[in-house]
């Protein structure tokens, strides 16, 4: 993969996703396009959950690129994209961090999240990895979600954008070097809820491979593998 881009924006479109896994057969095996979209009529988040996407200010974001089939880091791409973004805030003075396995969280609340996809081309897999961030969303429409959720606010969608992009193409060429390990403590750092109970159990680190170690109450250590892709 070269390190080139091509951009596709949509004023309005249901899902930059599921257009991207619509449309993987057309776009350029060797390059990344970068699918974005003003609003989304039906934004997609893991779980099949929705993914509120308003018009405005915020990021609905869909990155496809091709990879060789069997790349062993391919579970790890939806984490790197989450790590790229937390670290860009955390160079802006965000206290950003990572609910595993790929969320990202101001102050315990979701700022962004990660819905990795694949699809499977003749000698290659096609990589739709989207990213939502919420950056100039409505207080009230936030109170709508189900989960604690927050926006950025201040920055530009196309700032935040350029930077993002920036950070995940260097982090993106380290994962294919030397796989998820050369991130491992980086990652560990950022990781929210260490020590504190989550639904598996007391949320410990990540492993070399990106999996979580969570403590039983039985004082044993078990691992838990991302559901589907992360
Ligand atoms: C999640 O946290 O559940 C993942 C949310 C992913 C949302 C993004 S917005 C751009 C792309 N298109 C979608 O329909 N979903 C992803």
């Amino acid at each position: 993969m070269n390190k080139t881009i091509s951009y596709i924006h949509f004023d309005t479109i249901d899902s930059t996703n599921t257009w991207a896994k619509a449309n993987a057969h057309l776009l350029n095996p060797v390059q990344i396009t970068c699918i974005t979209a003003s609003e989304q009529t039906g934004g997609r988040g893991r779980f099949k959950r929705r993914w509120l996407s308003p018009r405005g200010d915020n990021i609905y974001m869909t990155l496809f690129f091709c990879i060789p089939k069997e790349s062993p880091y391919l579970s790890n791409l939806g984490q790197i994209l989450a790590y790229s973004f937390a670290t860009l805030l955390r160079e802006k003075g965000i206290a950003a961090e990572l609910k595993w396995p790929n969320d990202i969280l101001i102050e315990e609340k979701k700022v962004g999240g990660v819905l990795s996809e694949i699809i499977s081309l003749e000698d290659r897999i096609g990589v739709c990895l989207g990213i939502g961030i919420n950056i100039n969303m409505d207080e009230k429409l936030l109170k709508t979600i189900d989960q604690p959720a927050t926006s950025l606010k201040g920055f530009s969608r196309q700032e935040i954008l350029d930077l993002i992009l920036k950070q995940f193409l260097h982090d993106l060429e380290i994962l294919q070097k030397k796989g998820f390990a050369a991130f491992q403590s980086a990652f560990n750092r950022l990781l929210a809820f260490k020590g504190k109970k989550m639904a598996y159990g007391l949320c410990h680190g990540v492993t070399e491979k990106g999996h979580l170690q969570v403590l039983l109450p039985s004082g044993k250590t078990t691992t838990i593998v991302s559901e589907g892709l992360g």
